[in-house]
């Protein structure tokens, strides 16, 4: 066995004990230039940095992406090119739960994707369904509150969750998928993700798209029985993360088909449903979806902390040829994202290894701030524009650079989108539980939904939660009204 190095300060400088501090005498006070002493305890000090605030639980791998098929009538962007390959990052991820709590509580899972591509690093950070609960930004913080913590008891609360809800009826086809089987996956392995935002595409002519990614489990989608989720959440509260690092330990590396489905720029102004409304999906019959390629996860991170807690992902993330929406959530997330890092990890979060790109340079005019780790050489000017020339740094060049962009002009308002001829809070959902679901599935979302009102205490929210899901579904409704004898 090879030689163990010296232990060392964080100066390099080598220490004589990791187990006895030094004391004046073997029983006597501990002496405060210690400088080790002091320096490991101020280091474990400050170990934690503040979790995500939603999607603070999960987990995440590295991989690779593949374009097997050709979609570059559709887009530009090098890392959708016939046979390219990148290297990805997932997280997975659970959202109103914290650090600690059990994988498999009922709820949403994240789904965030890194490609490193040679033109910077494109995430798409979504989710295992393909809407949400709001369409305005403005809301989120609303939300996530009563998923969360009660301010008094800290308590997670029934009554709260859905008393925001069924006020909010926007977000009546997310929950529909969530009490449904995709609220509790067997793994992450084995469940579907979505980009669920509406994006912009755009080829080498300039020909805009609206695109949707959908990302289908080459393992199967499958469910776990509410009963065994409720055992293991008290039995091993890291089940799918200790799933998915196992599986690739062992060679068994998971893989998504990368689908997209492609709307023509001018459809969205006369699709039945307004297509940036994020509670919406596009019909498959009216956007089929096109294959691109495929990922596989094939390498864990060698540490947690540094490749997966720091992981900073943003919907911002884009490339030439990719771009966001007029999606009212996905324009704030752009902004979110990455204040929440700033605060989290801190100024210069993308300096990181996981988070720099890896197959493309930094080169711009911004320095300095906590943990600067790069720099620019000395020739380089801090400023522009500069007269060095070449030397002096790099010139934004609009080319190199070409964004997603639409037209837009208006007043200022605050208001709602405007309806397109099929848009309202609870079609698509009811259609899900009609047209989507087979009977076994829709039993068990009764039963779900029994177990839900069991929860509830609050008469006037009981009575609500009745209608909301009367006005999904009748049927589903009078069967949890029998049940529960409403
Ligand atoms: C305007 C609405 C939203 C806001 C303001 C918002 C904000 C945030 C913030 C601040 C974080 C923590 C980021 C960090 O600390 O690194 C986060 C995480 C996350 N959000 Fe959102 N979010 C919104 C909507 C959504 C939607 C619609 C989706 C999915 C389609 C989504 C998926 C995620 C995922 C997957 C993560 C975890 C990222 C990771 O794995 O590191 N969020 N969100």
């Amino acid at each position: 066995m090879a030689e163990k190095p010296a232990t060392t300060t964080q100066t390099g400088t080598p220490v004589a004990s990791d187990a006895h501090s030094l004391t004046v005498g073997a029983n006597g006070i501990t002496a405060l230039h210690d400088r080790y002493l002091v320096e490991k305890l101020a280091s474990f000090n400050r170990e934690r940095v503040p979790e995500r605030n939603p999607h603070a639980k999960g987990a995440g791998a590295f991989g690779e992406f593949e374009v097997t098929e050709d979609v570059s009538q559709y887009t530009r962007a090098a890392v959708f090119q016939p046979g390219a390959k990148s290297e990805t990052l997932i997280r997975f991820s659970s959202v109103a739960g914290e650090q600690g709590s059990p994988d498999t509580w009922r709820d949403v899972r994240g789904f965030s994707l890194r490609f490193y591509t040679t033109e910077g690093n494109l995430d798409i950070v979504g989710n295992n369904t393909p809407t949400f609960f709001l369409r305005d930004a403005i809301k989120f913080p609303d939300f996530i509150h009563s998923q969360k913590r009660l301010g008094d008891s800290g308590l997670r609360d029934a009554d709260m969750q859905w008393d925001f809800w069924t006020l909010s009826p926007e977000s009546a086809h997310q929950v529909t998928y969530i009490m449904g089987d995709r609220g509790l996956s067997r793994s992450w392995r084995h469940m579907n993700g979505y980009g669920s935002h509406t994006y912009q595409w755009f080829n080498a002519e300039g020909e805009r798209f609206w695109v949707k990614y959908h990302f289908l489990s080459q393992q199967g989608v499958e469910r776990m029985d509410a009963a065994e989720a409720e055992r293991i959440a008290g039995e091993d509260a890291d089940y799918y993360r200790r799933d998915l690092f196992e599986a690739i330990s062992r060679g068994d590396y998971p893989s998504w088909d990368v689908y997209v489905q492609i709307m023509p720029y001018e459809d969205a102004k006369t699709y039945r449903f307004n297509p940036f409304d994020l509670t919406k999906t596009w019909s498959k019959k009216d956007y089929p979806r096109i294959k691109v390629g495929t990922f596989t996860l094939n390498r864990n991170p060698q540490n947690f902390f540094a490749e997966i807690e720091q992981a900073a992902f943003s919907p911002g993330n884009q490339v030439p040829g990719t771009g966001i929406s007029p999606d009212k959530m996905l324009m704030a997330r752009v902004f979110s994202y990455n204040d929440a890092q700033r605060h989290r990890i801190g100024a210069n979060f993308n300096q990181l290894p996981v988070n720099q790109p890896h197959a493309a340079k930094v080169h711009n005019y911004m320095h300095e701030g906590q943990m600067q780790y790069h720099f620019n050489p000395a020739e380089h000017r801090v400023y522009t524009p500069n007269s060095f020339g070449a030397e002096g740094g790099p010139e934004a060049d609009p080319q190199a650079g070409v964004e997603a962009s639409w037209e837009s002009d208006g007043e200022l308002v605050r208001s709602a989108y405007t309806l397109h001829a099929e848009d309202d809070d609870f079609g698509q959902p009811g259609t899900l539980i009609r047209e989507v679901m087979d009977d076994e599935q829709r039993a068990r979302l009764v039963d779900t939904l029994v177990g839900q009102y069991s929860n509830l205490t609050l008469d006037r929210i009981k009575e609500r939660f009745l209608w909301y899901w009367g006005q999904i579904d009748q049927g589903t409704a009078d069967a949890v009204r029998a049940r529960v004898g409403a």
